[in-house]
């Protein structure tokens, strides 16, 4: 039977890292992957999470099975970042542990399959995992156009798309910094968007992966919290891998919204039948160490001070590009107010080749740049490349 299985390509953006790593050029640049880098170019540990790693070697007594809900210590601990002040919303969202984002994503879109959606909706370019997930999951999925023209948002084909979706139907929204085009919506936007959700009654599928990378940790809830407020149910996917740093531990958590508190265990225990047969349960060490980070003020602040920096810098990048203006064909002006680490540049294959073979410039090959990638090192090498191969 093996046989009958046929070679599929590797994920670009996994064999990007590959590519990257066998380049033995010292000023290659690595704009590819989406992980955070220090001005050195590093992914350090967070400081926050060293401490609470060290903490919970000294504390932890058991490895025993935590079940397919994993540390609801670790969900709870979340909620109020993410919710706000009532975080339950009267009892009405409850979450369960997931390994990473993409774990959230794929129980997120099971939920959403199980209760009967039809078709999902969602802005294009999306991450590519997003379609891949929809694809296994046998779901339809119906694209609109994300990025508009000038940089933002395209309004008009996502109240085009809530206008024709039909009952039954979910959109798959990001709650910030976009990916790949870094293209949010303004708060304005958002209060329109929840307007419109309610009002057509499709059902919000949210996915927080970057909360705090943006704005901060409390603007780039903004959207979540205001469709939360608006609408009678929503499900959201979280990842702590990015706003963590703990991307290869995979920490993730799902959430449901129901309309009515009495629904909310039936909906979880369909979550953990799902996670039972998927994976059993989510890996414990990352989501252990974010619960004693948040359950401890002065780790807490730690963190939340890491993140700062990490913002500062990057928003240190995007004035530069954005400063750089006119670059040959394209246009940096709008990487300059775009959000988190992506931005997504208007270069053909063939240029994004040229930056890989002839300047030692790696991205993913829809023009997304890591905007982490780029440093006060390489930054004006970047543009120059930019504008050799534009010319
Ligand atoms: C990315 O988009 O670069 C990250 O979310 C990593 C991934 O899993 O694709």
């Amino acid at each position: 039977m093996l046989e009958n299985l046929t070679q599929q390509p590797p994920d670009a953006l996994l064999a990007l890292i590959k590519l990257y790593d066998a380049d033995t050029r010292a000023d290659k640049i690595d704009l590819g992957v989406g992980v955070y880098r220090t001005d050195d170019g590093a992914t350090p540990v967070f400081a926050a999470i060293k401490a609470a790693e060290r903490k919970l070697v000294e504390e932890q007594d058991s490895k025993a099975y935590l079940g397919p809900e994993g540390d609801m210590g670790f969900v709870h601990a979340l909620m109020p970042y993410i919710f706000g002040s009532d975080p339950t919303m009267g009892g009405r969202i409850e979450g369960m542990q997931t390994p990473g984002g993409t774990g959230a994503v794929r129980l997120a879109l099971a939920l959403a399959k199980r209760s009967g959606v039809g078709t999902v909706w969602m802005g294009t370019p999306s991450w590519p995992n997003h379609a891949q997930i929809l694809k296994d999951l046998d779901m339809p999925l119906q694209g609109f156009n994300h990025a508009g023209a000038d940089g933002t948002a395209d309004m008009d084909a996502l109240r085009a798309a809530l206008k024709q979706a039909a009952k039954g139907d979910a959109v798959l929204l990001h709650g910030c910094c976009h990916n790949p085009t870094g293209i949010d919506y303004t708060d304005a936007q958002w209060d329109e968007i929840a307007a419109l959700l309610a009002e057509t009654g499709v059902l919000p599928i949210l996915d927080l992966a970057y909360q705090g990378l943006g704005m901060g940790m409390e603007a780039d809830a903004y959207g979540v919290r205001k469709v939360l407020a608006s609408v009678p149910e929503a499900l959201i996917a979280y990842s702590c891998d990015k706003n963590f740093g703990l991307y290869r531990d995979r920490v993730g958590a799902v959430y449901a919204m129901a309309a009515d508190a009495g629904q909310v265990d039936a909906i979880l225990s369909n979550g953990h039948t799902l996670a039972r047969a998927a994976w059993s349960m989510p890996p414990d060490h990352g989501a252990a160490a974010v619960r004693l980070i948040l359950r401890d003020p002065a780790f807490t602040q730690m963190w939340l001070d890491e993140l700062d920096d990490m913002r500062a810098r990057m928003r240190q990048v995007r004035d530069r590009l954005g400063a750089a203006g006119k670059v040959g064909t394209l246009d940096l002006t709008p990487c300059g107010t775009q959000n988190g680490l992506f931005s997504m540049l208007a270069l053909t294959p063939e240029q994004i080749l040229k930056l890989r073979e002839d300047h030692g410039v790696y991205m993913a090959g829809s023009g997304r740049i890591n905007i982490a990638g780029l440093t006060m090192g390489n930054i004006e090498k970047f543009i120059a490349a930019l504008a050799a191969v534009t010319a």
